[in-house]
């Protein structure tokens, strides 16, 4: 009876809080964290009628009563990209007014840490494992151990593969992301122009979604290549398969060998500047670059923007970090992508109530992680140019304008 009772009040609670309007994250995550939870109660208390804001704090008295134990656990990969620091944000607030206790922890780029923060978790008595794993395989070890300690796992926007210790997973539609970003390529190539140097760039090859944006901008930019439009600048693997419309899993895995960033600023930098030290004039000019993240756009950018003998550029990325909204606004970046961590954290949290209330979880398509087809809930994403930052990022509460100059 107890026990469905907290369910109701869980899923109160919950309700109230996905409807919650969020307000700033990113960099200033950690400092702004306090007067976040602050106005996120605020407006909860006035949105929620008062049986709804009974239910919240009854549900948080319940759940703080159980000896301190942490239900849910979050593992993140690193605070050193601006992107997790706005995941991190947003489940201190969901989770909070979900009434369980924030348990945030980060890898720091470090699998090692990864299994070891996954064990704290266990040790502080977790029913359910959000992790966004640094190492999709490497991760498969501390969710076995998770799994076998009767924690459901729920991977987070990163697939964990070869293991059938993954009971969900709660991602956006990363091929969309590269689609959008092959797309935008293309659609914005100066018009009529053939041989338009195209550089390649990708993320991790840890990280299974660096395959799945590969994929999607691949398929969206080969028929380009293929009848001319384009010439690949920097990848001889990617000139060779320059005539298939799709790659299988090796054949990304070469081109990524050659194109990977490894997800690191510094990488994206000095591989940017080796290839445009490699190549003549023909390869410079009016160009195109395939940027994977908002990180390695930013530090691939700086330095397309110095060499004298590129008269333009075009460059994607994702994430709608601050630093490249504020490149995009400035023109420095032609576009990003929208991925509303807002609703990411929401759904895994969402998913981790159901799974305490000892329902199944709402899906609606599977991925396969090379073991299993792990049930998935997947977010659309959204293109952002300097023409709707307005719109998208700010008149919907994710950013403030004051955190920008310029916009218009
Ligand atoms: C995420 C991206 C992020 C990248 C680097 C990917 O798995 O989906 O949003 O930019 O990792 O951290």
């Amino acid at each position: 009876m107890k026990k469905r009772i907290l369910s109701l009040l869980l899923a109160g609670a919950m309700m109230a809080s996905l409807f919650v309007g969020c307000g700033k994250t990113a960099d200033t995550a950690a400092t702004d964290d306090k007067a976040a939870t602050e106005e996120t109660t605020d407006k909860t208390d006035a949105a929620a009628t008062d049986d709804t804001a009974k239910a919240d704090d009854a549900a948080k008295a319940d759940t703080e009563s159980k000896d301190g134990a942490v239900q849910v656990g979050v593992v993140l990969p690193t605070k050193d990209e601006p992107r997790w620091l706005q995941d991190q944000a947003q489940f201190e607030k969901i989770l909070g007014d979900a009434g369980f206790t924030n348990q945030v922890l980060f890898s720091q780029g470090s699998s090692a840490t990864e299994k070891t923060n996954i064990e704290t978790l266990l040790n502080q008595g977790i029913k359910v494992l959000i992790i966004c794993a640094q190492d999709g395989a490497a991760a498969s070890a501390g969710v076995e151990e998770a799994k076998a300690a009767g924690v459901t796992v729920i991977a987070y926007d990163r697939l964990i593969t070869g293991t059938d210790a993954v009971d969900y997973y709660v991602t956006f539609d990363s091929k969309a992301v590269g689609a959008a970003q092959g797309q935008y390529l293309i659609d914005n190539a100066p018009s009529g122009k053939s041989n338009i140097p195209l550089y390649l760039y990708a993320g991790a090859a840890t990280d299974n979604n660096a395959f799945i944006f590969f994929e999607g901008a691949w398929e969206a930019l080969q028929p380009k290549i293929a009848d001319g439009t384009f010439v690949i600048a920097n990848s001889s693997e990617a000139e060779a398969l320059k005539d298939k419309a799709t790659l299988d899993r090796d054949q990304e895995s070469k081109i990524i060998g050659q194109i990977t960033t490894d997800w690191d600023f510094n990488v994206a930098k000095s591989k940017a500047e080796s290839h445009l030290t490699a190549v003549g004039a023909e390869m410079k000019g009016d160009v195109a670059v395939l940027a994977p993240n908002d990180g390695t756009s930013r530090s691939i950018a700086d330095v397309f923007a110095t060499d004298k003998d590129v008269t333009s550029y075009l460059i994607t990325g994702q994430d709608t970090e601050k630093a490249s909204v504020q490149y995009v606004i400035d023109g420095k970046q032609s576009m990003t992508v929208f991925k509303d961590t807002r609703t990411l954290a929401a759904d895994s949290v969402d998913m981790a109530v159901s799974i305490l209330k000892g329902e199944t979880p709402k899906t609606d398509t599977t991925y396969n992680n090379e073991k299993v087809d792990v049930p998935a809930k997947q977010t659309a994403i959204q293109v952002v140019t300097k023409d709707n930052v307005q719109s998208v990022l700010i008149d919907s509460g994710y950013y403030e304008a004051a955190d920008f100059t310029g916009l218009k």
